[in-house]
């Protein structure tokens, strides 16, 4: 085990309160792709065309394709080690919980209980007007952006688009987790989409350990993270979780 693996397992048996903050890089080996990078989603489809609450409504229904592509790419994928490793560790009582940005659903799918959906859940449809939800069965789905049954208006996938605010349950449980925890587990996320990368801020202003797990150093890693262990998240998660057994 080398002294970064050593040092982040100490950390973790050592807390009271150990948490993570996920991005896309925790389901990159379940196949689904990051959002940035030479491959990554933004690379083919721009976020100012696709990801904003602005072209949504500009052009519904070439936003609705790409996010029914997505949705149907993710339904074909599985929970990863690396997600079974963050349920394992809460059963055990050694994560408090999981506050994600992805919208993929793969941490409930492993069996994690307390995921805070901080950017929501590809797996849902919201209604722009009067917020009813329903799951997103995208085999019944069209091309055409879905109307609420209840009251006709347009419906979106309940996910975080560009422009839109953090839900705000979701952003008070990440806040609240953030400022208690003592250890965080920062994994697969380039932490530059705010008030996601703020969380990692908060917890370490607040006096918790950083660790960071990536397969990349991130703009992140010298300024704020305490302990970098370098990998995929699917083989260095079950290593620390075996750690603390
Ligand atoms: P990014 O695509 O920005 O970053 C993915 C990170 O995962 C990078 O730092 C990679 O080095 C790392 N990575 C790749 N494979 C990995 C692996 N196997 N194990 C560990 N790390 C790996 O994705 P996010 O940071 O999640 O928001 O992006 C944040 C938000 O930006 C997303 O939630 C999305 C996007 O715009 C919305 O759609 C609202």
């Amino acid at each position: 085990m080398n002294a970064n693996y050593a040092a982040a397992s100490e950390a973790l048996r050592n807390a009271t309160c150990a948490v993570a903050l996920t991005g896309a890089g925790i389901s990159a080996e379940s196949g689904i792709p990051t959002f940035r990078g030479d491959s990554g989603i933004w690379e083919k489809y721009p976020p100012d065309d696709y990801a904003t609450i602005e072209a949504y409504l500009r052009e519904p229904e070439k936003v609705w394709r790409f996010w029914c592509e997505l949705s149907r790419l993710v339904r074909g994928c599985l929970p990863n080690a690396g997600h079974f490793a963050l349920a394992a560790m809460e059963a055990q009582g050694k994560l408090r919980g999981v506050i994600t940005q992805n919208v993929d659903n793969m941490h409930q799918a492993a069996g994690s209980r307390h995921v805070i959906e901080f950017h929501g859940n590809a797996h849902r449809l919201v209604c722009m007007e009067c917020q009813e939800s329903q799951p997103l069965d995208i085999s019944n789905m069209g091309d055409n952006a879905p109307r609420c049954a209840r009251c006709a208006t347009l419906m979106k996938p309940d996910v975080v688009m560009f422009g839109e605010d953090i839900p705000a349950k979701a952003l008070s449980r990440a806040r609240a987790m953030a400022e208690q925890c003592d250890v965080m587990l920062v994994i697969g996320t380039s932490a530059r989409v705010y008030p996601a990368a703020q969380l990692p801020q908060t917890a370490k202003s607040n006096g918790a350990t950083l660790i960071e797990v990536n397969t990349e150093v991130t703009d992140f890693t010298s300024v704020m993270t305490d302990i970098f262990v370098k990998g995929p998240a699917g083989e260095v998660l079950p290593r620390l979780a075996s750690a603390l057994q």
